[in-house]
């Protein structure tokens, strides 16, 4: 899979912002039609979202649209207009409050028939948006609900809403978390969304950092849930990208380790050996494997590079 470290979410109506995006670094553009578009202009919004999708060129840029609930009057419309009329230009269609695995085959059969209505031969990914307490007591059933499913998105602020926890920030998206808790607030609903993806075969998406001046802040929340196993974080301002791929990315200091770890692997193996010592720390077959995770990784991020 392409990688999704940044996903930097744009408000649909605001043109402007969709030019200043779409040549930007983020690994995804993610127009949105939902919570950053008011009421009124939700209709503007789709016709605006439609109208920049056509002006790409299909398969230059990875975008994804993010549509409204599909419990509300706009998301089957949202789903019906836009990849009807520029499906070609999209990569997924991101889906909000999921809360049931119906909820994904419900999408997953109207993009059926857009597809065939539209003779499309690659089929449009779901991105599911799990950010209430029932989407995630379901969330395993929910990530094999598709073979469409790409990835798994942690909403932090409807999430927090839907569990009643306290609010700590103006934004909700994870500032001032460790004021109230020892530790990360939500090590145990995003470790849970994790394994499900991972199960899967997805990627996990953290949610975005609200305060975007907050460089330090955001460091810390990404490099959380990166530890935890994310794959990339929403970014909802521009600011936030160039910290939230480094973060996601390999340093060159663990690019070294693991060629070294690899290095040690081979010629253990070739004296017949399975664990064996490198600078002074035990090496094994898992170790080996997150070696080599890493290493694929890199090389996925940089081709063409020295390794
Ligand atoms: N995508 C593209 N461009 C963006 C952007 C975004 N998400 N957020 C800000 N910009 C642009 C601004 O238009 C501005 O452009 P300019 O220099 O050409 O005028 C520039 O980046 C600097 O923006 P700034 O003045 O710092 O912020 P702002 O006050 O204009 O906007 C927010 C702040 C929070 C309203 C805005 O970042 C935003 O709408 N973010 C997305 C919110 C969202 O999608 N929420 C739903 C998902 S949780
Ligand atoms: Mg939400």
């Amino acid at each position: 899979m392409k990688p999704r470290r940044s996903i930097l979410s744009v408000p649909g109506h605001m043109e402007k912002m969709h030019r200043k995006a779409l040549p930007g670094v983020a690994d995804v553009v993610m127009l949105d039609l939902e919570d950053s578009v008011p009421l009124d202009a939700k209709e503007a919004a789709r016709d605006q979202v439609i109208r920049t999708l056509l002006a790409q060129t299909p398969g230059k840029r990875t975008i994804a649209v993010r549509i409204n609930g599909i419990d509300s009057a706009m998301g089957y419309r949202d789903l019906l207009e836009v990849v009807t009329a520029a499906g070609e230009r999209i990569e997924t269609v991101v889906v909000p409050k999921i809360n049931h695995p119906g909820d994904i085959h419900f999408v997953d059969r109207l993009l059926t028939g857009i597809e065939l209505h539209k003779k499309r031969a690659t089929p449009i990914g779901i991105e599911a948006s799990i950010e209430t307490a029932e989407g995630m007591e379901q969330v395993s059933a929910i990530a094999r609900a598709s073979r469409r499913i790409r990835t798994l998105i942690f909403g932090i602020a409807d999430y927090s809403a839907s569990v009643g926890a306290r609010i700590v920030s103006i934004s909700g998206h994870g500032e001032n978390e460790e004021t109230i808790y020892p530790g990360h607030r939500w090590n145990y609903a995003l470790s849970r969304m994790v394994m499900a993806a991972k199960a899967n075969g997805a990627m996990a998406i953290d949610a975005p950092y609200g305060n975007f001046k907050d460089v330090d802040g955001l460091k810390r929340s990404a490099g959380m849930a990166c530890a935890l196993g994310c794959d990339g974080k929403w970014a909802i301002h521009p600011d936030q990208i160039d910290t939230i791929n480094q973060v996601f990315s390999p340093t060159e200091e663990e690019i070294q380790r693991a060629k070294m770890i690899l290095d040690a692997d081979a010629d253990a193996r070739s004296r017949g050996m399975g664990a064996v010592a490198v600078d002074g720390r035990m090496v094994d077959q898992a170790t080996v494997n997150l070696a080599r995770q890493l290493w694929e990784q890199a090389k996925q991020l940089n081709p063409g590079a020295w390794f």
